[in-house]
């Protein structure tokens, strides 16, 4: 059998050992719920989920009551439009703004708010000649949604810069962050961002799926957007006293398995981010090769491409025919494509498992494919 070369990172991560040999463990002997027992299976179950959220609060500069654990990204991005409006005080909101970078996760749940009729108007911010968010392009805006790294160009963004200038427009801007791709190369800082909400999911840094982070800032301040289990403080038929945040936001039974996961990924993330000189290599070696469009730059975290006269599901049919799996098709960021000029792309991207024989293999798969 041929020898598979993954570099479908951005997609999603592959899990390290410890990540699986965590999970596999906590399955057989220490699984109970957490939350609601007191025997010392339950109460180990709460110092677990507790200990992870620390880590993670850590991981992003917040405070622990500021973590709250999702099912991932896309849940986090459409519970935070949902945590939004259910305000009184946000009951007018007139305009958002967007960029074109962003996925469909983080755009679709605003626009369709638009064609509801709750929300008056979509603001662009504008791209610069390197598909970075123009600082100067930032309109004066009710909520304000960042892309931190594009899922198809690869290059973090100055968020910190870019939600100033959205503060210094209109100081009582929302702002949210999706750091799905940022996570794995960067490092996120949500004070020094001065962001309100940011959201990653667990799966882009060799978690589990089915488990994501969502930062709230002012978490005290919010009502939840969802109501269950493991939310009330007391409740009677007509009143409810919520639990302090996060737990307020975590309403039902936690991915339990997933979060013991996550807490091994980030460990393992931290020691061992994914060597973006295999990119680089990969980028020099496609630049030789006249049918081939590259998109992105050479210091991007992945690398995104055309080839000349063939349809992106051709060339990844072929790829895949050889071992190699990356990702064609839009990315669910049509948005970006359509400014390119474009219906999708090809995207290689590396984790920590790749090497530069992966790498060369790309490149030699790539020339057969072409030649
Ligand atoms: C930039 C970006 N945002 C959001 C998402 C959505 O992540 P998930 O599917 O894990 O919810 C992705 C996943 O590809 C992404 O790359």
């Amino acid at each position: 059998m041929k020898e598979i070369v993954y570099m479908d990172a951005a997609a999603s991560f592959l899990k390290p050992q410890s990540v699986i040999d965590a999970e596999t463990d906590f399955l057989l002997n220490r699984y109970a719920n957490a939350g609601r027992g007191v025997c010392c299976r339950a109460t180990a179950v709460d110092d677990m989920i507790h200990a992870v959220r620390v880590q993670l609060a850590d991981f992003i500069n917040a405070d622990v009551s500021q973590v709250v654990f999702t099912s991932g990204a896309t849940d986090g991005l459409n519970r935070i439009v949902n945590i939004i409006i259910n305000q009184p005080q946000y009951n007018n909101l007139s305009t958002f703004a967007v960029s074109d970078l962003e996925h469909h996760s983080a755009r679709l749940p605003w626009q369709e708010l638009l064609k509801a009729g709750k929300i008056r108007e979509m603001l662009k911010c504008e791209l610069d000649e390197n598909f970075d968010i123009k600082i100067d392009s930032i309109p004066n805006t009710d909520v304000l949604v960042i892309t931190a790294m594009s899922n198809v160009i690869g290059r973090p963004q100055d968020v910190k810069k870019i939600i100033a200038a959205a503060r210094k427009k209109n100081p009582d801007v929302i702002t949210i962050v999706d750091a799905s791709q940022y996570v794995v190369h960067e490092q996120i800082d949500v004070k020094s961002w001065d962001c309100d909400f940011m959201v990653f999911s667990g799966h882009k840094i060799g978690a589990d799926t089915g488990v994501g982070v969502l930062y709230i800032r002012d978490a005290e301040k919010y009502m939840p957007d969802k109501f269950g289990g493991g939310m009330v403080l007391k409740v009677s038929d007509t009143d409810l006293v919520l639990n302090n945040a996060p737990e307020k936001f975590e309403a039902g039974t936690l991915p339990l398995t997933q979060i013991c996961g996550f807490g091994i990924a980030i460990q393992e993330l931290k020691k061992n981010r994914p060597d973006l000189n295999l990119v680089k290599y990969m980028y020099d070696e496609l630049n030789k090769i006249p049918k081939i469009k590259i998109l992105t730059s050479r210091d991007a975290a992945l690398l995104s491409f055309v080839v000349d006269g063939m349809h992106v599901l051709d060339f990844g049919t072929l790829a895949g025919a050889n071992g190699i799996c990356l990702r064609v098709g839009n990315m669910c960021a049509s948005w970006i494509h359509k400014l390119l000029g474009i219906d999708g792309s090809i995207r290689v991207s590396v984790g920590p498992w790749n090497s530069m024989l992966d790498a060369e293999q790309f490149i030699s798969v790539v020339k057969n494919i072409v030649k």
